[in-house]
């Protein structure tokens, strides 16, 4: 599904466009980026990109976006909802290395958080994190995700050719009202 654009202060979330794909492709198949990333899309090609993008735009249980910054493709993010649960699985990927350590990932969950919990109505937003990617999870917290637990051994990951534990980390509804009226 095509999420709504969504405008913070210096990023913009737009609905996902099947001409994004080639930077989608360059940036799954840069190690550095997909150090910590999922693994399906390692070294995914432009002609499965672009049907993946397709089938997004019609998934009805999940909301995608590009993020831009004056206009300029950073990255992208979404979230996988269950509606009946009331939950959304977010997730984010900035592919410009040039762009991490600028507080954008911190604005981009304040975005989705606030659309999620505010115009879907949303209980739980939470999120998936392999402990080893520092900066992702300094980032989460900082923009109030809590971590509520450690998966052990959850997954592989063949970059770093080693087992990975996976953090859960989530925001419940009462503390996003709370934190951000
Ligand atoms: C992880 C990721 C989303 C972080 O995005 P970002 O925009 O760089 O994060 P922010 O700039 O909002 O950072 C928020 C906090 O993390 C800190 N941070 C940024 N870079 C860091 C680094 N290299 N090491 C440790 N902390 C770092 C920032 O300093 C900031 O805290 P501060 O303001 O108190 O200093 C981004 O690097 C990314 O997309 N990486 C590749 C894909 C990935 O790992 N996705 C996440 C999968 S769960």
């Amino acid at each position: 599904m095509k999420g709504p654009i969504l405008k913070g202060p210096r990023v913009t979330l737009r609905p996902m466009k099947v001409s994004d794909a080639p930077n989608y492709v360059r940036w799954f198949k840069d190690k550095e980026v997909m150090k910590y990333f999922n693994n399906n899309v390692w070294g995914i090609s432009l002609e499965k990109e672009k049907s993946a993008i397709r089938s997004l735009q019609r998934k009805v249980n999940s909301l995608n976006w590009a993020v831009e910054v004056d206009g300029y493709h950073i990255g992208g993010t979404g979230i996988v909802l269950d509606k009946k649960a009331g939950t959304g699985r977010w997730g984010i990927v900035i592919g410009e290395k040039k762009e991490w350590g600028k507080g954008y990932a911190v604005e981009i969950i304040y975005l989705c958080a606030d659309y999620f919990f505010k115009k879907l109505k949303g209980e739980r937003f939470d999120l998936m994190v392999e402990m080893k990617n520092e900066k992702a999870l300094k980032a989460y917290k900082k923009a109030g995700f809590k971590l509520e637990g450690v998966m052990r051994s959850a997954g592989y990951n063949p970059r770093l050719k080693k087992r990975i534990d996976s953090g859960v980390m989530s925001i419940l509804r009462s503390e996003w009202l709370k934190y951000k009226k």
